[in-house]
């Protein structure tokens, strides 16, 4: 396995993505946290920084059990690293050093370069530059601004680049990566999706023997992948349980729940709607919905994992981007770890020992994960959906009836984007009901109704997003049809607003 060290670029997770790509498996950690065992990695990759090797705010990684011992490539902040404090130098740049460039100069005959020619298109992000290589520096590759684009050191298996490999336009940073991974350190390509379900189930079986183990699934990828696994591992002692809090899509409780069961799996469907309106009627404050609604989850949640004899264990759907150590802009030791906010937090008095399978995988490898076990695609390709569900897609005053008017419409955005074969194109797509009444008219009469809004947003990891540029006829029908299908609604519009800055749920 991989290790790379975090300092604090805005690139370290496409480091790792590309890094698994290869069928290699990586952590990240951050550069002032390293592992205690650092033998257990095969090679060690060293980030780039939105920090400066000159300035005070130099991040110091003690590489002392790393250096020379282990492969190692360093990365943009990791290059001007190495070659700063051992004996190179490097100084601020006179010509931007941002976005495309070409390889000038390529050394003959490097494993490191191998099928990679001068001309190949790179892309560069930093304002400090190498002027000096560091001792036994030995240069590999150059751009027409950048001479020392790329080094190793002489008697070690040290590489160090410039420029990004993990990003996209540099073209041939996935084969860098591979002759660094592979043809220098020597890594096999042994981890796919298949190895993985071999591994986590056996790793399954062996931590959680006979135990009993209870697992809130919400309809989503990861918690349905997490439970196909657990499956695998310990059959009917897993103890599925699918809340319906009344705030789903249309019949969605009911066809998940199908499917839940033809999957074999050990599933209760508890249809909680009525006590989640209840406690929601008339709030309209976004995090006052969210709260309540989080609070009613853990009581019904808690309540039926009580009916189960003996559980000892909870598991969770968490993936990798919840759990990574993010280092700070300003490279201080802080470590921010996102919850999961699906779930809001298990009760202390539970007591229950946390099991999370998927805690190591980024969403395209859970989807990866449950195909290569036979899933639906129906399933791994659904789009993300908040846990309050249509609760804050409600805005204002909270209702029935609101509630009601809302599935229908979202109902009939969603069949059409899978009828438009849209579906797929989209990351995530939703309708939203305004707290705003507005005049129409129908037939003869003056109407006084709702309004609702469309979003589909683009994205891959929900940080950012932008609108989907949806054609104008689906949108024109998918408008007639919600107005003259859905009694309460006479007005329609499409959000076209990116994020940043707006978000893409309305609350
Ligand atoms: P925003 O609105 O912040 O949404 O751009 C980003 C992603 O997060 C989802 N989202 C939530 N998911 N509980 C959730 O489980 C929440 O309270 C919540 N709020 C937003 C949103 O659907 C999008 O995928």
């Amino acid at each position: 396995k991989v290790l790379i060290l975090d300092f604090g670029s805005q690139y370290t997770q496409l480091i790792a993505r590309r890094v698994r790509e290869l069928n290699i498996y990586c952590e990240i950690h951050p550069f002032n946290k390293i592992p205690t065992d650092p033998d257990s990695f095969n090679a060690v990759i060293l980030s780039g920084s939105p920090n400066s090797v000159r300035g005070e705010d130099v991040l110091h990684p003690d590489l002392s059990r790393i250096r020379g011992r282990k492969p190692m490539l360093a990365v943009c902040y990791g290059a001007q690293y190495l070659a700063h404090f051992s004996g190179g130098e490097v100084a601020p740049s006179n010509t931007r050093e941002y976005g495309r460039a070409n390889l000038s100069f390529v050394k003959d005959k490097e494993a490191f370069f191998s099928g990679i020619s001068r001309g190949s298109q790179v892309w560069m992000s930093h304002s400090d530059t190498i002027k000096k290589l560091p001792t036994n520096g030995v240069l590999l590759a150059s751009t027409h601004d950048v001479e020392n684009a790329a080094y190793k050191i002489e008697g070690e298996s040290t590489y160090a680049i410039q420029f990004h490999p993990e990003v996209y336009h540099t073209t041939d940073g996935k084969q860098l990566l591979e002759n660094f991974l592979v043809d220098i350190a020597g890594i096999e390509q042994d981890w796919t999706p298949q190895s993985f379900v071999e591994e986590t189930v056996d790793e399954l079986k062996e931590k959680l023997g006979n135990d009993r183990v209870v697992l809130g699934l919400s309809g989503g990828v990861d918690s349905s992948v997490a439970a196909i696994l657990l499956h695998k591992a310990i059959g009917k002692n897993l103890y599925c349980i699918f809340v319906n809090n009344g705030l789903l899509r249309k019949n969605e409780f009911d066809s998940v729940l199908n499917q839940y069961e033809g999957m074999g799996l050990n599933v209760k469907g508890v249809d909680a709607s009525a006590r989640f309106l209840d406690a929601l009627e008339g709030i309209s404050d976004p995090e006052l919905k969210r709260k309540a609604i989080g609070r009613v989850f853990i009581e019904v949640f808690d309540d039926e994992a009580h009916a189960i004899e003996n559980v000892k264990w909870l598991a969770q759907g968490t993936i990798y981007p919840d759990v990574i150590e993010s280092v700070s802009a300003t490279g201080g030791p802080s470590a921010t770890i996102k919850s999961h906010h699906n779930v809001g937090g298990l009760p202390d008095f539970m007591k229950l020992k946390v099991v999370e399978p998927l805690k190591a995988l980024f969403k395209d490898e859970v989807r990866r994960v449950g195909a290569s076990m036979g899933m639906d695609p129906n399933i791994l390709g659904r789009h993300p959906f908040p846990g309050p569900g249509l609760a804050i897609r409600i805005l204002g005053s909270l209702t029935r009836e609101n509630v009601r008017i809302l599935q229908e419409v979202d109902a009939i955005f969603i069949s059409n984007l899978k009828s438009w074969n849209l579906y797929d194109k989209v990351w995530q797509a939703g309708a939203i009901l305004l707290p705003v009444n507005s005049v129409g008219v129908m037939g003869d009469e003056r109407t006084y109704e709702k309004c609702v809004a469309l979003r589909a947003v683009e994205s891959t990891d929900g940080m950012t997003a932008d609108w989907v540029n949806l054609p104008y006829e689906f949108l024109q029908k998918t408008s007639n049809e919600i107005i003259n299908k859905v009694k309460g609604v006479n007005r329609v519009v499409y959000d076209i607003s990116s994020k940043p800055p707006a978000t893409i749920e309305w609350e």
